[in-house]
């Protein structure tokens, strides 16, 4: 039967459905399950909706989850902005970016109101997906804007120009709670944070709570918690199943059905400067990202 025109099926992506390979904490924590729809409708028009990846600590899969979370929005029609904030530059690195023979990037547009953004824009490999590259100047941005008024809104006028042209937005954020992240939480809609499953996870997440209730009242009133994402999950340990279970009496309400497994190949598809939807599209790296692309749409967390 033909699909309807307003519904995109991931079936038209690289790869079939693999959701089955993928684990979930429903399913972990033998929770009724849930269902993800298969298919999702077109994104409706107007402007993008904006998400940071935040958690202070690092090595958690912030960059991980920018990339691939983007690359399986894209698979499904929506038109992806992703901005590397980080002075470490990890995600234009994963997305074959050469950041050493950069014209410009995140940092000049912060710094230089003459600048505009359209000039700095960069399409990856994934159709559909542009860019906007990091250098580690951006680590100087916190004490060159001491003294600038309304700090903490300059990203947030920076990428006011090109949120028509965008369905979504993502801000991939460095391992600290500075003004680089509180500019990034003021310009966004919603905030995703990814957690590794391991002990300690949870250490640090009421400081980011505290964060994001400052931002709510100071900056962005309408800033919301998406969600907690999963990550470096490992079926094999039990270890993995009892912090998961820890996340989620700490965040009943906000954590993501979609887990994402730990597996090589995300560090093998970084260094290859890919996503994994088409560096190992088949891989259940790859469908985790897919699923859960699915379920931020399906829980309006992005349109
Ligand atoms: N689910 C995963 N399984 C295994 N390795 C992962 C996973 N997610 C990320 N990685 C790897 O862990 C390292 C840190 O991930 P990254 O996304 O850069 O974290 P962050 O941006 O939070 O510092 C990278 O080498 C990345 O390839
Ligand atoms: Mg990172």
């Amino acid at each position: 039967m033909a699909k309807s025109n307003s519904e995109v099926s991931r079936f038209d992506a690289k790869s079939t459905n693999r959701d089955d390979e993928v684990a979930t904490t429903s399913a972990v924590l033998n929770l009724p399950p849930r269902e993800i729809p298969e298919t999702v409708a077109m994104a409706t028009v107007g402007e993008a909706t904006v998400i940071s990846v935040v958690n202070q600590k690092g090595g958690v899969g912030k960059t991980t989850t920018t990339i691939n979370l983007g690359a399986a929005l894209a698979e499904l029609g929506r038109r992806v902005l992703l901005i590397d904030f980080d002075p470490q530059h990890s995600l234009s690195v994963g997305v074959g970016v050469a950041t050493n023979r950069l014209e410009g990037s995140i940092y000049n547009l912060m710094m230089d109101e003459s600048t505009k953004i359209e000039d700095f824009l960069l399409k990856t490999s994934v159709p559909g997906m542009d860019m906007i590259p990091s250098h580690e100047d951006l680590a100087g941005t916190e004490g060159g804007l001491m003294n600038v008024i309304a700090r903490e809104q300059i990203l947030k006028r920076v990428i006011e120009p090109v949120k028509a042209d965008y369905d979504v937005i993502l801000i991939d954020c460095q391992p600290s709670l500075g003004l680089l992240t509180i500019n990034a939480l003021t310009a966004s809609d919603g905030v995703i944070v990814p957690l590794e499953c391991e002990y300690f996870a949870l250490r640090g997440v009421a400081l980011l709570s505290d964060i994001i209730g400052k931002v709510q009242k100071n900056t962005n009133p309408d800033l919301k918690l998406i969600g907690i994402l999963p990550t470096m999950f490992d079926r094999k340990t039990t270890h993995s199943r009892d912090v998961l279970e820890r996340i989620s009496e700490a965040f009943p309400e906000h954590v993501f059905d979609t887990i994402i497994g730990r597996t090589v190949r995300f560090s093998e598809s970084t260094v290859k400067g890919e996503p994994i939807t088409s560096y190992a599209s088949s891989s259940s790296g790859a469908s985790a990202y897919r699923r859960l692309a699915r379920e931020l749409i399906s829980i309006g967390g992005t349109k």
